[in-house]
């Protein structure tokens, strides 16, 4: 696994089996140059190969920001072709974030801007403050969302409202973010760290690999046909059918008593 001090661009700390990684140059608000995202791709490359974590808590360093883009200096100097490496990039890196086999929760601290909007929708769940502001300002900067954001949003929203976004560029406030489903909850301030904490355990008190297979049926799903997504969706179910797990929960609800899951 990686250690906190080979990283200069991000943070981490881990605590009782989750792994909170906070994107840390807060004085540029926390903008994603290339370090940071080549600093992503190797921390999630070993948190997914790490086996004690049972999950991923993402937030910005700071009060201000969680991510408030792509770090705009290093956007001028692309041409054609570095701009779109530049692009396939972000958007592998999201897609590895998005196919984490552990639960990732996005804990938005403030501006989720461009690129920090696109990383928050890469992540399966969001909590944000009620600070929080969420934009795709790229076509004022000349360009489009370049990360994924222009196949994530019209998922998360719907197109009509994720047309809105991207093409007027316009933010929206944390609490419109809630109403049309950008978020899953948004909570004060002050409160963020320890209700994404409660999120996450609300998550991670139940059967492991019943998680990590939910996941799994949900986000393959999209890959699938009609047909196959729902025999995917058996086949997990199967599996998990065989697990001790499985076995213990639903004993210990016949039995009256809480489940100790081990992963098994
Ligand atoms: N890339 C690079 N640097 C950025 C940045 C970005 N996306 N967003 C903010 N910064 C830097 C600013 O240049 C400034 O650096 P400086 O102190 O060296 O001048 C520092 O972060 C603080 O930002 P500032 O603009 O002074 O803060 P603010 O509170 O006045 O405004 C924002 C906050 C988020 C509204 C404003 O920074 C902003 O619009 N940022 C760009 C958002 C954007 O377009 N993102 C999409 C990029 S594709």
């Amino acid at each position: 696994m990686i250690q906190s001090d080979e990283l200069d661009t991000l943070s981490i700390e881990t605590e009782d089996e989750i792994i909170w990684v906070e994107v840390n140059r807060p004085d540029k608000l926390n903008a994603l140059n290339d370090r940071v995202l080549t600093e992503l791709e190797n921390l999630f490359e070993a948190i997914a190969k790490e086996d004690s974590l049972r999950g991923v808590i993402i937030r910005g360093t700071g009060e201000k920001a969680f991510v408030a883009g792509a770090d705009i200096k290093e956007l001028k100097d692309l041409n054609r072709r570095t701009g779109e490496d530049s692009s396939r990039k972000g958007q592998k890196i999201f897609q590895s974030i998005e196919d984490m086999p552990i639960p990732v929760v996005g804990a938005i601290n403030g501006y989720a801007l461009g690129g920090g909007a696109e990383l928050a929708m890469a992540c399966h769940l969001r909590i944000a403050s009620e600070k929080a502001v969420f934009g795709l300002p790229e076509v004022g900067l000349g360009l489009i969302p370049g990360y994924g954001g222009t196949q994530r949003l019209p998922k998360l929203v719907g197109r009509t409202m994720a047309l809105e976004m991207i093409l007027t560029g316009e933010p929206i406030q944390a609490d419109e973010a809630l109403d049309c489903g950008l978020v899953n909850r948004v909570v004060p301030h002050s409160d963020l760290e320890s209700e994404a904490r409660g999120l996450m355990n609300a998550i991670t008190n139940n059967a492991p690999l019943a998680i990590k297979k939910a996941l799994r049926s949900v986000l393959k799903g999209d890959e699938l046909g009609p047909k196959q997504r729902y025999e995917h969706e058996s086949d997990l179910f199967g599996e998990l059918c065989e697990t001790k797990d499985a076995t213990e929960g639903l004993s210990a609800f016949l039995e009256k008593r809480n489940p100790e899951f081990k992963g098994e």
